[in-house]
């Protein structure tokens, strides 16, 4: 073994899922190891197991030891909006508002690539802290946006997923492409960078609103065109949007009905919210199997609705879960838990821990398909890793001496837990989180606050 191949083994508790767990009692869905190792080479899980024997079979590896930590598999968000870094935590307003107040104007400057660089740099700094390590991001309708969220992914050696927003009615001219150049300039980002190192594009009409039926059409090639790509939308979110979008798609029997038209349902489609559905939606959603996309704190920010889980599941219908910054308010995935399970609740839905830490591993792996991937601690797959404490902040400590089991300890962590309890992230086995070389805040990069009062 020469130095540079060394083996690198994380000594923990591991956990991963099989698939997505009934309960505690369901211990065929999960792999839980008290003393256990995961062994890495070249950005590659090479061996999982108890220590002793996983220790015994690569000697010189460098160990870390995170015990008593859980090692699982990085976290997947599997719907965000780059752009929105600064839009987060944006007062006030519902959907179409808020879009046309807040993310619009904030997403013009993206035309700058300048500062698509910068923010790219913060992006990933603030996922990587938070445990995330693969992410389906809408860029802006600037090239530039998606040439730095990639590269920015490259640098970092992560699974990324996205794409250019196409957009040309409904928003600022300063944020409008054309149906030809929203087409032409999807294709040569999707040239340049799918495929490429662990890069994924994604077709991204933003949504019906704001995109002409040409523009749908261009779209719908794109798609048809390039079967290897995702493809990432907005579908049925708010109550104004979904009566905006039957008066500019009259013919359409529902707003599903839109995108299907135009053949943008494939197993790989992403419906961001899919709150308020019609009984004729489920039925195509369950046929296309294309992806419903849960976004609680979204949905509680922007007052958008409740996501029904398990009507949709009933359906043999999977959905995915996501943090939907910048009208999501929290990059964790512990938070977007915490905040799913309240959604659930209301609706007398239940969520279990197991069911939960699955979801946002293995189970949102699936729905992208790249579950050989990432998602778990499979021998073969990607070295990505999240360390988690579950005795991070005082408070948790606190819950923790009386906690039992391991579904207790996971609740603990999915409703008291965010940035705070990750210890550590790797990204194809190197540790990122303290090491990653963050992005500084530009001087003077905080505009001057305007007194409310002056
Ligand atoms: N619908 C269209 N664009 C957006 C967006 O940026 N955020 C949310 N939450 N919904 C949208
Ligand atoms: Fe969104």
């Amino acid at each position: 073994m020469t130095p540079t191949e060394k083996y690198t083994l994380l000594r923990g508790r591991v956990l991963d899922f099989h698939s997505r767990p009934e309960g505690e009692a369901d211990t065929a869905a999960y792999r839980y190891i008290e003393d256990g190792a995961i062994l890495m080479k070249d950005g590659k899980i090479k061996a999982v197991g108890a220590y002793c024997d996983v220790a015994a079979k690569a000697t010189d590896a460098a160990v870390t030891d995170h015990r008593p930590n859980l090692l699982m598999a990085g976290f997947i968000d599997t719907h965000v909006h780059f752009p929105q870094v600064q839009v987060i935590a944006s007062w006030g307003s519902q959907l179409l508002d808020w879009l046309n107040n807040y993310t619009f104007p904030e997403e013009t400057r993206f035309e700058s690539p300048v500062h698509c660089e910068a923010m790219a740099g913060h992006f990933y700094d603030l996922l990587l802290s938070h445990g995330t390590t693969t992410a389906v991001s809408f860029c802006s309708v600037h090239t530039a946006s998606v040439d730095a969220y990639f590269s920015e992914a490259a640098r970092r050696n992560m699974c990324m997923i996205g794409g250019k927003v196409m957009m040309d009615r409904n928003a600022p001219d300063a944020l409008t492409d054309t149906p030809v150049s929203g087409y032409d300039n999807s294709k040569a980002l999707i040239d340049k960078w799918h495929g490429k190192g662990r890069a994924h594009y994604a077709i991204t009409p933003r949504f019906a609103i704001t995109s002409t039926p040409e523009q749908m059409e261009m779209a719908g090639a794109l798609v048809a065109e390039h079967p290897e790509c995702f493809v990432q939308t907005h579908l049925s979110e708010n109550h104004d949007e979904i009566a905006f979008t039957a008066e500019l798609y009259p013919q359409a029997p529902d707003y599903l009905g839109v995108y299907e038209s135009y053949g943008l349902l494939t197993p790989k489609t992403l419906l961001g919210h899919s709150i308020h559905l019609q009984p004729r939606e489920i039925e195509v959603l369950a046929e296309t199997q294309a992806k419903p996309v849960f976004c609680p704190t979204s949905n509680l920010f922007l007052g958008s609705g409740l996501f029904d889980d398990a009507g949709l599941r009933s359906k043999n219908i999977q959905n995915a879960i996501a943090t939907d910054i910048g009208a999501g308010t929290s990059y964790s995935m512990l938070q977007t838990l915490n905040e799913g399970y309240k959604v659930l609740q209301l609706q007398n839905q239940k969520l279990h821990p197991l069911q939960a830490f699955h979801w946002i591993t293995r189970g949102n792996a699936e729905v992208l398909g790249l579950a050989d991937r990432i998602g778990t601690l499979e021998v073969g797959t990607d070295a990505d890793i999240v360390v988690l404490n579950s005795r991070a902040t005082p408070a948790m400590d606190l819950r923790m001496q009386c906690a039992e089991t391991l579904s207790e300890e996971l609740f603990v962590l999915q409703m008291l837990g965010d940035d705070r309890a990750i210890a550590e992230t790797y990204v194809a086995g190197k540790a990122m989180k303290h090491t990653s070389g963050k992005t500084a805040l530009a001087e003077g990069a905080t505009r001057r606050l305007v007194s409310e009062t002056a």
